[in-house]
């Protein structure tokens, strides 16, 4: 393959709004000239703010953006050679598709080159002729593939066609990159999935840059060429759909990316790691070790299912639900649900044995910079849970300046606008130094046991495992051993949550 050039470079840009919060940090990527990159991370993850930086309508607070190798900081939006397709498209509504197309070539000046009456030549800004407009017109709306549809009025068009017509408005510039910021966010499923299809073809017959941001895991890896996964402002991952598909480099992104199940692990061995309750074969691989803690992945398509005592853990067909090709399980091993597929057809209750293929056990290192509950749900008293065990949090952190009302509903302080967050599935983070231990197993809202004690430097760290196989790990200035049982507890205002999906989806009223 030929070496690609750059055309834009972000170089440790951060962005820090006027709250002091960083949004984006330290973001390094290059772009290569006619790539399909995807931004891909949650809401809030500041993908909207990368973008609107690259695009000149925000600034960054430190680091420099490159275009074609040159710094393009400080030059405004109109002279920059990009173009954006927002999430909410505005068109002109009492215009048809030719002239919302035509709109912004035929405000355009572009300098000329003219000689005056004594011969003497200047630089003049002319309009666009209405020849040059017509080409560009047409041709913009023949790679969006509404050539036929010039004088049809945009309100008669259906949700997909307006989105194509605002493609065709930011082409028609003839960009050197086009920024689309979830273009396909307000379609339904099935146009959705047409227009990935229409917007990859679109790339391949431009072959310029597209700089795509979404939230959907699977628009990105159906369309890109190179993923970027981004979690609070922090790039976690670059790669081809494969390459993160497959070598997720930690929870979250394994998490993000498609199905999967993740587990706490412990090796054994430099070959063998220990979770949910069996000792499984695994890869060696550098830089694991014997006692290390780790995060173990596991894709629902690789596990195998098996005969009763043939396979590596036994459990119950907890549930089932038919898929099309296949059949989607839950097998309950102990407390721990795994994830799996199979094309038989099995009863729920039954006795089956799990088996993967070493190669598909992927062992990823714990970050063990803050404790991270992927799988916490509020319950209906507003409290955490964490494991199986009811923490108590303050929710109003979900929703900025809100309020609980006596029912147990959040208040929104503007809209008055009322969420039910009972049952909503949030991460719930901990810091290591927020937990702490105690003998007096009465005293806290969980207690495990300990199974690993490292001194590092000034203290220790403990990582407690409970019952329900659920790891905080935890640091202490005090002497406990491997093997003790202690309490686990945490203050309120030390848990931060955030929620999987938007406010809106808890909405009462
Ligand atoms: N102008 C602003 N001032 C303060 N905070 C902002 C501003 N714009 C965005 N944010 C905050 O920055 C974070 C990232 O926002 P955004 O880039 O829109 O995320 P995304 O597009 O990934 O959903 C959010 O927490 C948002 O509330
Ligand atoms: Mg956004």
């Amino acid at each position: 393959m030929d070496e690609k050039t750059t055309i834009i470079s972000l170089s440790h840009v951060c962005k820090v709004f006027e709250d002091g919060v960083t949004v984006v940090d330290d973001f390094n990527l290059d772009v290569k000239e006619g790539e399909f990159i995807t931004i891909l991370g949650p809401s809030g993850c500041g993908k909207t703010t990368t973008l609107r930086m690259i695009a000149g309508f925000e600034l960054p607070s430190s680091g420099q953006i490159l275009l074609n190798g040159e710094d393009i900081s400080l030059l405004p939006p109109y002279k920059r050679p990009v173009n954006t397709v927002f999430q909410h498209y505005a068109l002109f509504p009492h215009l048809d598709v030719y002239d919302n197309v035509a709109f912004g070539l035929k405000l355009k000046r572009i300098p000329v080159e003219v000689t005056d009456r004594k011969g003497n030549k200047k630089i003049k800004m002319k309009r666009l002729s209405a020849k040059v407009i017509d080409e560009k017109v047409l041709r913009a709306l023949q790679v969006v593939d509404l050539d036929e549809m010039e004088d049809r009025d945009v309100s008669t068009l259906s949700g997909g066609q307006q989105q194509r017509v605002a493609i065709a408005r930011a082409i028609v510039n003839e960009p050197k990159v086009l920024l689309l910021d979830e273009p396909l966010s307000a379609l339904d499923h099935k146009m959705r999935k047409d227009m990935q299809v229409e917007l990859k073809e679109m790339h391949q017959k431009l072959g310029i840059t597209f700089f795509y941001v979404t939230h959907d895991q699977e628009e990105a890896l159906t369309m890109s060429d190179r993923i970027v996964v981004m979690k609070r402002g922090v790039i976690q991952q670059v790669g081809t759909p494969e390459n993160i598909y497959n070598e997720p480099i930690n929870a979250f992104v394994a998490d993000f990316i498609g199905e999967s199940n993740i587990y706490n692990g412990t090796m054994t061995a430099p070959n063998r790691v220990r979770f949910i309750g069996s000792v499984w074969k695994c890869p060696v691989e550098e830089g694991f070790t014997t006692n290390d803690i780790v995060d173990i992945v596991i894709r629902p398509e690789d596990v195998e299912l098996r005969a009763k005592g043939e396979g590596i853990a036994d459990g119950v067909i907890a549930s089932k639900i038919f898929k099309g090709v296949h059949y989607e399980y839950i097998v309950k091993v102990g407390k721990n649900e795994v994830l799996c597929r199979d094309t038989r057809n099995h009863e729920v209750g039954k006795e089956v044995a799990i088996a993967v293929d070493p190669e598909n056990i992927q062992l990823m290192h714990k970050e063990l910079t803050v404790n991270e509950y992927g799988d916490a749900i509020i319950d209906n008293a507003n409290r955490v849970i964490i494991g199986e065990d009811p923490f108590e949090c303050d929710v109003t952190q979900l929703l900025k300046g809100s309020t609980l009302d006596e029912e147990g509903y959040l208040v929104d302080p503007n809209s008055k606008k009322r969420y039910d967050l009972k049952n909503a599935a949030v991460v719930a983070e901990v810091g290591l130094d927020k937990i702490a231990l105690s003998d007096d197993l009465g005293s806290g809202q969980t207690q495990g046991t300990i199974i690993s004690a490292v001194w590092i430097g000034d203290h220790w760290q403990y990582i407690v495992r409970t019952d329900d196989d659920e790891d905080f790990v935890v640091n202490s200035p005090y002497t406990w051993n491997e093997n003790d049982l202690v309490s686990v507890s945490i203050a309120k205002e030390d848990i931060v949550l955030r929620l999987k999906k938007g406010i809106e989806d808890y909405a009462v009223d």
